[in-house]
């Protein structure tokens, strides 16, 4: 059975940080997000992948490469308009072939890794099966309504819904779906949607499974829901003990239990209070780095706070007033302030959609 990942959005609730760098490839306690999802595949056996992006220039494409470096063989497929869910997956059409398949969102994080769903689908007489999760706001997402497992009805976004079954991002399909796409037609915002797809699968008399998942699931495509999938993430890190590498670790710094540190990274005089995941040739000096917060590689934090953050590669973070709370930091930003400078300014270098909170 082959995977496709879905991938070739362009992120805009999260501009400024995908100015740059595509949803997908945003770090997740020091990983990127699509890594979540092809060691998922990769755990239920699923090694041929096909990922759409939206050109081959993607740095998903680069970050990627064929896949060896993950253990699995990835293709690219391009989808150069975004428009829809169900348009990427028609374009995976000579990808699949006659085989069935699984498609993935991928800016989607599970707990949950349905190996049994995933490996199950394969030798099963059904059309198809999607993954379900309770939620409070059920008008943001797909919606299914099921009877004794089966899916009834679904619809995208519905303004009123029967059911608080949201549709989470993987589906298992046949190559029934594809006849199903080119039935649908383009939704109010314009693109052709899944839903409508897997709908008319139902309507043609098909069956469509439901599993609802266990654990917590983000549909990371927000500031907010990237920060939470990172706390998350982080919070289910196994047990570590203190580390205690006196070259490392030096001054009168704590380190406490739970916090990774990479390679030729140092502390100094601070305090690091774990679950924390720290990357390679990071300098943390006079700082604290509190629970929830993942660090990137060639990090600088010096005479600054900071709690339930992500601050992604080369950042630096030099003798910030107050403590930095919830906070999202792209590739090479830097937060810096002159101590005892006059007049006291603020200063602001900002992207479009930049967001700060004094
Ligand atoms: O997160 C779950 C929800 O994902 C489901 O409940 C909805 O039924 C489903 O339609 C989808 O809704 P979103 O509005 O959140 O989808 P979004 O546009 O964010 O796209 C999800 C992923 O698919 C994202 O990684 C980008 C990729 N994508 C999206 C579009 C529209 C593509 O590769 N091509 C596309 O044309």
């Amino acid at each position: 059975m082959k995977a496709v990942i879905l991938a070739a959005g362009l992120g805009t609730r999260l501009h400024p940080v995908t100015l740059t760098m595509p949803k997908s490839l945003v770090p997740v306690a020091n990983q990127s997000l699509i890594v979540y999802a092809i060691e998922m595949l990769k755990g239920a056996g699923l090694t041929e992948i096909g990922i759409v992006v939206h050109s081959m220039r993607s740095p998903i494409c680069k970050r990627l490469g064929d896949g060896q470096e993950f253990g699995v063989n990835v293709q690219y497929i391009v989808q150069a308009q975004q428009s829809g869910l169900a348009h990427a997956t028609l374009l995976c059409e000579d990808f699949v072939g006659d085989d069935s398949f699984t498609v993935f969102l991928g800016d989607n994080i599970f707990q949950d890794d349905m190996h049994g769903l995933l490996t199950g689908f394969k030798d099963s007489d059904i059309s198809a099966a999607i993954a379900l999760s309770k939620v409070p706001d059920p008008e943001r997402f797909g919606i299914a309504e099921v009877r004794d497992g089966q899916v009834i009805r679904v619809e995208e976004k519905p303004s009123q819904s029967k059911s608080n079954l949201a549709i989470c991002g993987v589906y298992l399909f046949r190559p029934s779906i594809f006849e199903a796409i080119r039935t649908i037609k383009p939704s109010w915002r314009n693109e052709l949607e899944i839903t409508d797809a897997i709908q008319a699968l139902i309507e043609n008399g098909e069956q469509v499974n439901s599993y609802v998942i266990d654990g917590w699931w983000i549909d990371a495509g927000k500031p907010d829901a990237i920060i939470q999938a990172n706390q998350l993430v982080l919070g289910d890190l196994d047990y570590t003990p203190a580390p205690v590498d006196h070259e490392a670790i030096c001054g009168d710094s704590e380190v406490g239990p739970r916090v990774h540190l990479g390679t030729g990274t140092k502390v100094e005089h601070s305090v690091i209070r774990g679950p924390v995941i720290i990357g390679d040739r990071v300098t943390i000096r006079d700082s604290y780095i509190g629970p929830y917060t993942s660090v990137g590689d060639d990090v600088i934090i010096e005479g600054s706070e900071i709690e339930a953050s992500i601050v992604m590669r080369d950042c630096q973070l030099r003798n910030v007033p107050g403590r930095l709370d919830s906070s999202l930091l792209a590739d090479f930003s830097r937060v810096t302030a002159a101590r005892d400078s006059v007049p006291a300014v603020r200063r602001f270098i900002l992207a479009e959609n930049s967001y700060i909170q004094l």
